[in-house]
């Protein structure tokens, strides 16, 4: 009773932003994102008949708190799905997400216990519903079951039966590489489960987003599907402008942006200016991830090292699915 699994993370370019179920963790809209090679997650459950309570080890130290009731809760949604209530595991994980380089380990974490605890317990769980076990962990882990390019489908059961990924094009469609730039923390982050419960309740700007999001989701998948980069460069710019938008608008407002992230910005859109395409995301944090194609590599890396606040840059290649070792 024993599997591994190893999963990426990922990156949006259509963001997720709010949820219509806090608990089943229902989207508000439907999003689409990268998976990306650089990062993941792999992890081993093992059930065993001896143990009387799960314990979850984190590259290689034990957990307790917050994040160990997240495994054991999420354990539990399969032990009750596969009626073994009273069968506990041990789960190891060793993550190669850099928590420097601000991408939520969250989404390749909950992916690869999805994976490996369906597979300890031979569930033969299909990919939709494995993508659905893995959204009640963490939404945006439910697109990292898929390589390539994926989409979240918002849904709109009330049971979430209907909310899962699906995949849009393979990892080998399009070489895009994504530049995760690490910038020098300041300030405590509200994380983003707080940053968007917050909008969604009290942002003045949130009904303009929701609003705004079918026709960039359209619009984007066009653009993926013809390599048009231009176009799902600017789609990808502008989303991810308007949802951080929404949190100057909530009540407290905040932002997650600090001086040097829109230094990078800056050296993006000079990029742009300068005739070499580059486009940026900004998940729930300060640090900003650039897409460019490969032939720009050079430029975009020397503009981005020399930009003001800039530690490190990261590189991603489109990465692959969900895998089992
Ligand atoms: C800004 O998936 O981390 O990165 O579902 O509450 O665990 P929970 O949130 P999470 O939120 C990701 C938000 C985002 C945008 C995105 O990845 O689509």
């Amino acid at each position: 009773m024993r599997a591994t699994a190893k999963a990426h993370t990922n990156i949006a370019l259509i963001k997720y932003w709010g949820k219509r179920n806090e608990e089943l963790i229902l989207p508000t809209n439907s999003n689409l994102s990268i998976t990306l090679d650089g990062f993941y997650t792999e992890t081993t459950v093992h059930f065993k008949e001896e143990l009387d309570r799960d314990v979850f080890i984190l590259n290689e130290k034990e957990i307790s708190g917050i994040p160990y009731d997240q495994v054991t809760n999420h354990l539990q949604l399969f032990r009750n799905y596969a009626n073994r209530q009273g069968l506990f595991a041990e789960v190891r994980s060793l993550n190669k997400v850099p928590t420097a380089a601000g991408f939520a380990s969250s989404a390749s974490g909950f992916a690869a216990l999805s994976g490996a605890t369906a597979k300890a317990l031979e569930l033969e769980l299909d990919e939709p519903t494995l993508s659905r076990f893995t959204r009640q962990g963490s939404g945006s882990a439910c697109r990292s079951i898929y390589g390539g390019f994926v989409q979240w489908e918002m849904g709109k059961l009330d049971d979430g039966s209907d909310s899962y990924a699906i995949p849009i094009a393979p990892q080998d469609h399009w070489d895009l590489r994504v530049a995760a730039v690490v910038l020098t923390a300041k300030e405590k982050d509200v994380s983003s489960r707080v940053g968007m419960k917050r909008t969604v309740d009290t942002s003045v700007f949130y009904d303009g987003w929701l609003e705004s999001l079918p026709r960039d989701l359209e619009e984007i998948k066009v653009g993926i599907a013809a390599k048009d980069f231009e176009k799902v460069g600017s789609i990808a710019e502008a989303n991810c402008l308007k949802m951080h938008a929404t949190t100057l608008g909530a009540i407290p407002p905040f932002t997650y942006w600090q001086d040097t992230t829109m230094s990078v910005m800056e050296t993006v859109q000079q990029l742009r200016k300068d005739g070499t395409l580059a486009y940026f995301t900004i998940d729930a944090g300060p640090n900003v991830k650039v897409v460019y194609l490969p032939e720009d590599e050079e430029k975009v890396l020397a503009q981005l090292n020399a930009t003001n606040g800039v530690e490190e840059v990261i590189v991603s290649k489109v990465g692959k699915g969900i895998s089992y070792v």
